[in-house]
């Protein structure tokens, strides 16, 4: 009888490359894997591909070549591009969190704060509204907005505050894979840290700004 073999990586990428339009290079030849468990940023330059490679991992933009594979429940590398859309989708949104480098792109502008936070959840299966809205306050608070705007408008709180938002959604089903474009431009240094705690304990794929407190948790560094 074989056991259940367990992928030692959560995702493993070979060769991506993205050009866009009439030829653009967005990303070209990238290849890295990252274990369970391990924080990696990737580094480089405005225009270089951090975002676009970003893209392709999180399923939001097809390359053009290479091959993309991240873990599903059972631990084992799937292909996410070669999978139909139904499960690459459903691949996605059980096991990867993603942070938009803009938070308008990964925030529901037309639903309240407190709904884009708990959607996640709601997507998996969770449907007790009283429990949604509790989890959604608890949240809030731990990324310093105040619980009593749960059903304001993202459109209505600052850059900011929505990045804060966008990181509480991301977050939330506390995604075994996070995919994090940047996420704290926009955040004073000195609640980076705290609101990127949780990081510790997925496995992390980051583009950092600058100088960003949170660098101090990456084990490797790629360009
Ligand atoms: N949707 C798009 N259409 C056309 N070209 C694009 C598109 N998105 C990105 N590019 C191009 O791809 C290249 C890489 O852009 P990308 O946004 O991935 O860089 P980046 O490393 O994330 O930069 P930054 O640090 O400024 O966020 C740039 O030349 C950019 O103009
Ligand atoms: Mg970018």
């Amino acid at each position: 009888m074989t056991g259940l073999v367990r992928d030692p990586y959560v995702l493993r990428i070979q060769a991506v490359a993205k050009r866009f339009g009439s030829g653009r290079l967005g990303c070209h030849d990238i290849s890295l894997e990252i274990a369970s468990g391990e924080i990696v940023a990737i580094v480089g330059e405005s225009g270089s591909g951090k975002t676009t490679l970003l893209r392709c991992l999180g399923g939001h933009l097809r390359p053009d070549a290479g091959i993309v594979e991240i873990q599903d429940k059972d631990c084992r590398l799937r292909p996410i591009w070669s999978l139909q859309e139904e499960q690459r989708v459903a691949l996605l949104r059980s096991q990867v969190g993603f942070i938009h480098q803009r938070p308008q792109d990964g925030l529901q502008m037309n639903i309240s704060a407190g709904a884009n936070i708990v959607e996640p959840l709601a997507l998996a299966g969770l449907r007790d509204f009283s429990q949604m809205r509790r989890i959604a306050k608890e949240w809030l608070e731990y990324i310093e907005i105040d619980p009593g705007r749960v059903d304001d408008l993202p459109g209505s709180f600052s850059g900011g505050m929505q990045q804060r938002l966008q990181i509480a959604r991301g977050l939330v089903k506390r995604p075994r894979l996070l995919l994090m474009d940047e996420p704290t431009s926009g955040l004073d240094v000195s609640v980076q840290a705290r609101i990127l705690e949780p990081i510790r304990s997925s496995t992390t794929l980051i583009t950092p700004t600058p100088n960003c407190s949170y660098r101090r948790c990456c084990e490797h560094e790629r360009r």
